[in-house]
């Protein structure tokens, strides 16, 4: 096994500007959970009150984390895994810590096995509302048209591989002339689809409605579940724990200021989920459909309401496309990780450990393709009751975003906070004073809390 022990930080591959890497984690940040899933969680959970929940949240997990999982991935400046064995020997700690390394290079290697599919969805999607599929159709036309896709596992296996090789092409080419260009292309165009959209919204939906719903908190409304629910997606939502920030960290520039960069990325990541929420309530009722109707939310009840509106054909497509955008930046954040391990662990280069673990994530993701068809019945480990009933789908969701993603924030969250020493930690993370005496106080107390309970709730 050849193993190259040169940072990035030496060899100079960086990000070409601190807006670089704010467009690139923002990118990775911005995705499915923002558009698809904050809407209807949001939904589910009462609106108001859930979101003050989901706020305060990002505070004080999502945006320590993010801090602090940056800041170690700069200073190993390598893949996960060998970045952290450098910090373990210059710190002088237990190797047991270097679990977070192969933690975050395993679960973004099974994340993006199902992300894709979802990515796919949105894809077919854009196809569906330009046929004006979608037009004067009734819920159960939409409803069927859903179901149709799900079932179909060759139409779902021909664009998973278009998916993934976007992906793997974007990400082979490197981190100037792959990922760079990929988000200085993709995220204007996302900001601008999601404006459009929000315009639209407010235009020929009830937007005032849409605006009292996520924004006048009724706390009756939310349940111990919804606030645990809102916790689990900060962290899904800052893309944190799982080595993706790690890797994207590692080509961070020396200069740039890690704490006042998180913020950054934080207020856009929110700002989205905010406006994708004003985006999509106000058509929702205006055409008085329910807000709460699941994962299902933005695949069937919205298509209705396109379906009822003039433009309605032309939106929906650019909101399938806005979806799609997403969900490329944030999949191609998820590859990296695998990659660099590759590129250090097994010598090769970059264009080949893009093709090699994009192809072995392909391969894991025929499984969740077929899980919603053929394999709709298989529950691999359904004999240890945690993952009975669970489909492949469902059981690397379940793997990764209740377990491996909370388990790597609260490793991250211990490692940088009581493992580290304390010499030259403010400066690397940009904060000093009393701002960073109360960051770290954050950091070592209620992040760890607050992980551990939802942890440990969704356990039960
Ligand atoms: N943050 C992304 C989203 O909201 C998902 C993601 C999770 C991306 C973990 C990378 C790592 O869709």
């Amino acid at each position: 096994m050849s193993q190259s022990t040169q940072s990035h930080q030496q060899a100079d591959n960086l990000w070409s500007s601190r807006m670089a890497f704010i467009l690139a984690a923002a990118g990775s940040a911005v995705g499915l959970g923002n558009i698809w899933k904050f809407p209807y969680i949001t939904g589910e959970n009462g609106g108001g009150a859930f979101v003050l929940v989901y706020l305060a949240c990002i505070f004080l997990i999502g945006i320590p984390v993010l801090i602090a999982e940056t800041m170690i991935g700069r200073r190993g400046g390598q893949s996960p895994v060998a970045t952290m064995r450098t910090l373990t020997q210059s710190e002088g700690v237990s190797r047991g810590w270097r679990v977070i390394g192969w933690n975050g290079v395993i679960a973004s290697f099974l994340v993006l096995s199902f992300y894709a599919l979802i990515g796919v969805w949105a894809l077919v999607y854009i196809g569906k509302a330009a046929s004006g599929l979608f037009t004067g159709a009734d819920a159960e036309t939409i409803g069927g048209q859903f179901g149709g896709l799900l079932a179909n596992p060759w139409e779902l296996l021909l664009w998973h591989s278009v998916f993934m090789m976007i992906v793997v092409v974007i990400v082979g080419r490197g981190i100037r002339s792959g990922l760079e260009k990929a988000v200085n292309m993709l995220m204007p165009l996302l900001f601008l689809l999601l404006v459009v959209m929000v315009i639209y919204a407010m235009n020929s939906g009830s937007f005032g409605r849409a605006v009292s719903f996520m924004f006048s908190p009724d706390f009756s409304k939310l349940s111990t579940a919804g606030v645990l629910t809102a916790l689990g997606h900060a962290a899904f939502t800052l893309s944190i724990g799982i080595g993706v920030l790690m890797a994207y960290g590692s080509y961070l520039p020396k200069d740039v200021n890690i704490a006042r960069t998180a913020m950054t990325i934080a207020v856009l990541d929110t700002s989205v989920a905010l406006l994708a929420g004003l985006a999509i309530f106000p058509l929702v009722f205006a055409n008085g459909l329910e807000p709460g109707t699941g994962p299902g939310l933005i695949f069937v009840t919205l298509p209705l309401a396109f379906g009822q509106m003039s433009g309605g054909a032309l939106f929906g497509t650019l909101f399938f496309a806005l979806l799609l955008v997403a969900a490329i930046t944030s999949a191609i954040s998820m590859l990296e990780p695998v990659v660099e391990w590759l590129e250090e662990h097994k010598g090769v280069s970059r264009a080949k450990s893009a093709l090699g673990g994009g192809l072995a994530i392909w391969f894991i993701g025929i499984g969740t393709v077929l899980s919603f068809n053929v394999w709709e019945d298989l529950h691999p480990l359904g004999f240890i009751t945690l993952f009975e009933g669970k489909t492949v789908f469902d059981l690397l969701d379940f793997l990764v975003s209740n377990l491996m993603m909370p388990l790597g924030g609260l490793t991250i969250a211990l490692f940088a906070g009581w493992a580290m020493k304390r010499q030259g930690l403010a400066a690397d993370i940009g904060l000093q004073g009393g701002a960073y005496r109360a960051f770290m106080l954050v950091l070592r107390y209620l992040t760890p809390a607050g992980i551990t309970v939802v942890f440990l709730y969704n356990l039960i």
